[in-house]
């Protein structure tokens, strides 16, 4: 269609996924010279905004401020919003094709990567990932348990989500109390009985995940001392070298920090937060409640391989940590979606610059294109995904360009906005979420608080909808 993308004919993309990538995707369509285009931004739940809302730590609100521009990409009058609507669930990839010239899939990673040991799935353990998400009160995780009666908690991994999880099991009340944390999750968190937290490092104090920020957050906690061996925390001839290259600007002040870190005496705090480091666990062994009670760890040493990668092997030292709730923080996972090419071993959708392949280095799939952490993996902030977006918003409109496009029957935006209707009449629309967003926001300055959450779906919509 030559005329395509003008205001007689609008290009019409559907987005899947309302967080920090849909929104950068949909900016960036927006802000595209010379083009005219509708875009549909559907999320699975009612409420927008992804990690921003769910992943991203209730004591760091500076950080959802960033919903601020979202809201601003919101209002352009040819952006729907479609909260509590699911691709593969309400929505088909032939529906999409009927009404759409081309969908992005940004749905992130939903799941934790494995950690496969025996005894992971004892009683006890959990993915970080759910203790995440339970915290900040997603609906799909608010029943979840933690027993927070237990004094000894391992966090395995060393990454910025191992962070906000250690942060969260030591902050004290009155520090949590200021936050939108869940509200149930506020209660159990005050009656915690948690009070050593090791979180756990497989390779050493310069390779750790977590940026200076974070780390330095730790060692300011009101009611937690941080606690480094000094012995893990020297460094070892490979990664001094390493270190001393420049290759990783931010190293030397890790090491840095871990270091002060390390010859600074405990003060006494009720609850003591120990950052370990060349230890994986092996496995999870479980005490006469059949719950887990100790974590097997083996010791390790650095190498660095043929790829100048510094890895971690073990020697032959084995080391027995009591901890009886343990929480795996070793990265996400995408999800596949129905009739989507999904790449198993990395869990994202294959894509090259965005177009998404039907196979690891095979062919385009025409108008199929992914962004963020389902395309790339998880890794990066929120700021990573605005790059990655225009990357692929860039390769959608040079398709479009070409005549690379579906050429769906009826493209309207009436015409969707019809069918979610018939699928999910109870949708959220961006207005809708608008109205819960103001209650949320005013429960919560009764108390203090950015916001009271609505923690299940059906709470959300008997705020907006009173019968
Ligand atoms: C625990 C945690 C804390 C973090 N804290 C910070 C931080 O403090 N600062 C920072 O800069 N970065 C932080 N990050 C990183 C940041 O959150 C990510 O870079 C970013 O959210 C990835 O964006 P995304 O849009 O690709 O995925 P997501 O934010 O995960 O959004 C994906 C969206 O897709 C929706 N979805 C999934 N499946 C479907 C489907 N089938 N149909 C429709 N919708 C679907 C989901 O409901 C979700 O809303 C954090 C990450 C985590 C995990
Ligand atoms: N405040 C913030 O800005 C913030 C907060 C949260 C998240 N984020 C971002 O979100 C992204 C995801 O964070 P993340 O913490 O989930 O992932 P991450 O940064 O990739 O960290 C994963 C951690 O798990 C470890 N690990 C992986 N496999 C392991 C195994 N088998 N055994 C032991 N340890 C293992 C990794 O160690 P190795 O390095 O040895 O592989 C690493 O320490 C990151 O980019 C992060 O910066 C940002």
């Amino acid at each position: 269609m030559a005329d395509l993308a003008t205001p007689g004919h609008p290009l019409r993309v559907a987005i899947f996924g309302s967080g920090p990538t849909g929104f950068y995707a949909t900016d960036h369509l927006f802000k595209a010279r010379g083009a005219t285009v509708e875009v549909d931004l559907y999320d699975r739940l009612p409420t927008p905004f992804g990690l921003v809302r769910g992943g991203v730590a209730p004591d760091h609100q500076k950080i959802k401020m960033v919903a601020r521009a979202y809201e601003r990409t919101a209002q352009n009058p040819r952006f729907r919003f479609y909260g509590g609507v699911e691709f593969g669930a309400d929505i088909r990839l032939a529906d999409v094709m009927r009404h759409y010239h081309a969908v992005i899939f940004s749905v992130g990673a939903q799941v934790d990567r494995h950690l496969p040991i025996p005894g992971i799935e004892l009683p006890r353990s959990h993915a970080a990932t759910e203790f995440v998400a339970w915290y900040n009160g997603h609906p799909d995780y608010r029943d979840r348990e933690f027993d927070l009666s237990r004094e000894s908690v391992a966090v395995v991994g060393v990454g910025n989500v191992a962070v906000d999880v250690c942060r969260i099991l030591a902050r004290s009340v009155d520090e949590l109390k200021t936050t939108d944390i869940a509200d149930y999750a506020l209660e159990q968190l005050a009656e915690s009985r948690v009070r050593e937290i090791h979180m756990l490092g497989r390779r050493g104090p310069a390779q750790a995940a977590f940026t200076n920020p974070e780390i330095r957050e730790l060692g300011k906690l009101e009611g937690a001392d941080i606690r480094v061996l000094e012995e893990e925390a020297e460094l070892d001839p490979v990664s001094a070298e390493w270190v001393a290259s420049g290759q990783d600007r931010a190293a030397p002040l890790k090491v840095k920090i871990l270091q002060q870190y390390a010859a600074e005496k405990r003060s006494g705090k009720p609850r003591t937060l120990t950052v370990r480091f060349l230890v994986s666990p092996t496995e999870l062994i479980a005490g006469p409640d059949g719950g887990v009670e100790t974590v097997r760890l083996v010791h390790n040493e650095l190498f660095m391989d043929d790829r100048g990668k510094i890895r971690n092997r073990a020697i032959d030292r084995l080391e027995d940590l009591p901890a009886s709730l343990v929480f795996r923080s070793v990265g996400y996972r995408g999800v596949p979606l129905p009739d989507i090419p999904f790449r198993d071993d990395w869990g994202v959708i294959p894509s090259e610059e965005g177009r998404v392949l039907d196979a690891p280095g095979g062919e385009q799939v025409t108008g199929q294109y992914c962004a963020g952490w389902i395309k790339r993996g998880p890794s990066g902030v929120i700021g990573t995904n605005k790059p990655d977006a225009l990357e692929t918003v860039k390769s959608l409109l040079a398709d479009v360009e070409a005549g690379r496009h579906w050429n769906p029957g009826a493209p309207s935006a009436e015409a969707a906005e019809r069918l979610v209707r018939e699928r999910a009449p109870d949708y959220f629309s961006f207005a809708d979420w608008k109205k819960l967003d103001a209650i949320e926001v005013a429960r919560g300055k009764e108390q203090g608080r950015p916001r009271v959450k609505f923690v299940s779906v059906e709470a959300m919509q008997a705020a907006i909808r009173p019968a």
